[in-house]
């Protein structure tokens, strides 16, 4: 999956401008506060390795999704300013991600100094890939290095439309792990090989469960969505969340998994409650006996059991999506068992989107993990098994340099 590419350490950076896409799309609290830096720390090693080449280190990012005007809230100062305490020196920010100023900041910068361009989607273009914003980025830098996994799945500016406008370009290191691990899992599996996927809609994810059913040895569907499956074989689910423009989604890859001879799990029982509230009343019940009037919020002890059974012998767990509304106190067992279970197996883990992430945080068994990607929306996309834009651009082998 990372063939083709060219790293970093692979590129002569010495005392260059090297332009680095990052995706610093952090979540911040209502006073713009910082609440988790993963995304800040998970590029430092290529960001520290520029600084080691006295390379002149420009950062790009955005933050949020302005629209492509300027919103105050959604100013990268905070990443910033918390970028200089991590790496212990100055970080400029610059006011705007090109224009005069910003180039002018950019032409004054010596080896080892490092500028923050302003969020990129204050800028339409961004979004729109268009080209001549790709050349305006391309033109700060005399490299460039994508390190952004976690929006390889956009087709945006910063990430495709300036590979054409660079002399030079590559990966970062961040980028060449969630390769790497993806690599591992998709495509050379040591089996057996066990994907876990909850969340809330079928329809999210029907593409990764029935690209899942062509690669896995088993595959494990809990969270919202298992109410959808049992829906679509006819039981009755009460007032659960179901959608019902999936059913046959749900069907396809029921059917899809037995096509393939995949070992398909689901629930086997529920935490119930009568309302969706952390003052419910709540029962356990298995999954033909939801009551008419009652929804099912979380998976079972039963389930939590043979799901855990289920991964016991797996080699390499994929891991996306929660098993039940974690978030509330009452229905959060079923997730932090799992999370659990997956933690105390021998099994390579990958483990990605924003909810596992939290729930792994939480339960406080993220060293545990193998590996916890970057990416949301990017680790679904690959799980597609499709090729991301962002990486397509990076493995194009004839550059259209751009005339200066
Ligand atoms: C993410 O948080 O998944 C990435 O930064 C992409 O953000 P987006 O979904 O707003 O494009």
């Amino acid at each position: 999956m990372n063939n083709n590419l060219k790293y970093i350490d692979e590129i002569d950076i010495k005392g260059k401008r090297v332009l680095m896409r990052v995706d610093f799309n952090v979540p911040l609290d209502e006073n713009k506060n910082i609440t988790d830096d993963t995304r800040i720390r998970s590029v430092l090693p290529t960001i520290n390795y520029a600084l080691d080449e006295n390379a002149m280190v420009i950062l790009s990012s955005h933050l949020g999704r302005p629209k492509g005007k300027r919103v105050p809230e959604m100013s990268l100062a905070p990443v910033a300013k918390r970028l200089a305490r991590l790496l212990e020196k100055e970080v400029v920010l610059a006011p705007d991600c090109v224009g005069e100023e910003t180039g002018k900041i950019v032409a004054n910068m010596k080896p080892g100094d490092v500028v923050l361009l302003e969020n990129l989607r204050f800028r339409p273009e961004e979004e729109k890939n268009d080209d001549a914003f790709g050349r305006q980025l391309g033109e700060l830098a005399d490299v460039y290095i994508d390190d952004a996994f976690a929006v390889a799945h956009r087709a945006h500016a910063s990430n495709v439309a300036i590979t054409k406008h660079v002399k030079e370009y590559g990966a970062g290191f961040l980028m060449k792990k969630e390769l790497t691990y993806f690599s591992m899992a998709m495509e050379k599996p040591v089996r057996p090989l066990v994907a876990i996927i909850g969340g809330k809609k079928v329809s999210d994810k029907v593409g990764i469960l029935l690209s899942l059913c062509d690669r896995v040895d088993k595959l494990i569907i809990g969270g919202a969505m298992a109410l959808t499956f049992f829906k679509s074989l006819g039981y009755e689910i009460g007032n659960s969340f179901c959608e019902t423009e999936a059913l046959e989604n749900a069907r396809e890859v029921i059917d899809k998994a037995r096509q393939k001879h995949i070992k398909l799990f689901m629930p086997v029982d529920f935490v119930v409650a009568d309302k969706f509230s952390p003052s419910a009343e709540t029962k356990v019940v298995t999954y033909q006996e939801i009551p008419k009037d009652w929804m099912a919020l979380d998976i079972g002890p039963a389930t939590v059991t043979l799901f855990t059974e289920a991964i016991q012998n797996a080699k390499t767990i994929i891991w996306n999506g929660p098993m039940g509304v974690f978030e509330i106190d009452a229905f959060s067992r079923g997730t932090f068992a799992m999370v659990t279970s997956v933690a105390s197996t021998y099994a390579m883990t990958i483990v990605g989107g924003g909810d596992t992430d939290v729930a792994i945080h939480r339960a406080g068994e993220y060293a545990k993990m193998s590996y916890i990607s970057t990416g949301g929306g990017a680790f679904l996309e690959i799980l597609k098994g499709n090729e991301l834009p962002g990486i397509a651009a990076l493995r194009r082998k004839k550059m259209a340099v751009a005339a200066s």
